[in-house]
């Protein structure tokens, strides 16, 4: 296993919030950090270049797609992702048993692992721990994550527990056939939304023994304050020298309260899927930039943004792009977006080393009319 450092810089005052940097093979990541979703080897309309300005430090893809399409093996004799895609800083790769599980009535799964069908053309797979971690060292990626099953929401206790159980036993099966000596693994913590079960899979994760730890199956359609009540319940069940995870989330207030929880990493299709479809992140909340009220708006989308598209678009000429279908419009509202969330971290970051993280977050509410404080 991958030795990664993991160093803790700062612990705020007056939260859980901290601040952090992780050593990667591809090079170093300031915490808490946000990674912009490249599913198939492409933050959807942004190049490489258009990422690092926007202020990308770190990106994640994925397994079940990848694996499907072009194949691991493809891309790892074409240099791995890395290569492959022309992106030379760190980058994760999720497990596929999220994905795999989206399928719904497509897949099957048993102690062995997940048999599937192919969303593109139907065709039949199976995945397994080894596989999934087989597919993982081939694109690469700096951080692997564990093959894991997230259960659905609601569902039974005993469920949850048995998923818990086979989640556990697949993380043993992935660190064993998990080889690469310069590639992290992280395990996955489940458990629904019960704190003892979620405890319990997190001790079980520990003696296993993982470079970082996440959560997953949150964000499955429980309601917000539920899910920031787990992020606080589950946070001490990682031990503060381990870089810790939520998967899939979220919006903007949902990083707020994970980073005030004590996470340090997060990645969700928000800012790149809300901007195709013209919803866009601003500092007072979101707006729709197809909203007739744009339609001769000279300023900016965030007056307080100096990103790109801020600095040299209008609103009405970015809401006649996106009304006329171009592609820029996915463009340039791809660019603001991420800048937005990553911007957000940025600030978060400061905060923190500055000790002013609670008043941050006050003040982000305030901004907001008060909303989720
Ligand atoms: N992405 C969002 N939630 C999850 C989860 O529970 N497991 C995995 N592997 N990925 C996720
Ligand atoms: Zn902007």
């Amino acid at each position: 296993m991958f030795d990664l450092k993991f160093e803790l810089i700062k612990k705020d005052p007056g939260s859980s919030a901290r601040l952090g940097s992780l050593t990667t093979t591809h090079g170093k990541i300031e915490t808490p950090i946000f990674m912009p979703v490249g599913t198939q080897a492409t933050v959807k309309a942004m190049t490489p270049e258009e990422l690092v300005q926007a202020g990308s430090q770190i990106i994640l893809a994925n397994t079940y797609h990848l694996y499907l399409r072009p194949g691991h093996e493809l891309v790892g004799r074409l240099g791995g992702l890395h290569g492959f895609m022309h992106w030379d800083r760190p980058i994760l790769t999720d497990s596929g048993g999220f994905q795999v599980f989206s399928l719904g009535e497509l897949r099957k799964i048993s102690e062995e692992g997940v048999k599937f069908r192919s969303h593109i053309d139907g065709s039949r797979h199976f995945l397994s721990p080894e596989l999934s971690i087989a597919i993982q060292q081939s694109l690469g990626a700096d951080i692997a994550m564990c093959f894991d099953e997230c259960p659905p929401y609601p569902a039974e206790v005993s469920y949850v527990q048995k998923s818990l159980e086979l989640t556990t036993r697949w993380a043993r099966r992935c660190k064993e056939a998990h080889t690469r000596t310069d590639q992290a693994l992280f395990g996955i913590v489940q458990g629904g939304m019960h704190p003892e079960l979620r405890r319990e899979s997190a001790e079980r994760l520990i003696e296993i023994g993982f470079d970082g730890y996440a959560l997953g199956g949150l964000s499955v359609g429980e309601e917000k304050g539920l899910m920031h009540e787990m992020f606080h319940a589950c946070a001490p069940y990682v031990p503060e020298h381990f870089p810790r995870y939520i998967m899939g989330i979220g919006a903007p207030e949902d990083l707020i309260e994970a980073v005030n929880a004590g996470y340090d990493m997060f990645d969700c299709v928000m800012p790149t899927r809300n901007a195709r479809n013209g919803a866009l992140f601003t500092s007072f909340g979101r707006i729709n930039i197809k909203a007739a009220c744009f339609e001769e708006d000279t300023g900016p989308v965030d007056p307080e943004c100096d990103c790109y598209v801020c600095r040299n678009y209008s609103r009405a000429y970015l809401r006649h792009l996106y009304r006329s279908q171009e592609i820029l419009a996915s463009r340039l509202n791809t660019w603001h977006n991420l800048h937005y969330y990553l911007n957000l971290m940025r600030q978060v970051r400061d905060s923190i080393a500055a000790g002013t993280f609670s008043a941050f977050r006050k003040e982000f509410y305030a901004q907001r009319g008060g909303a989720g404080s």
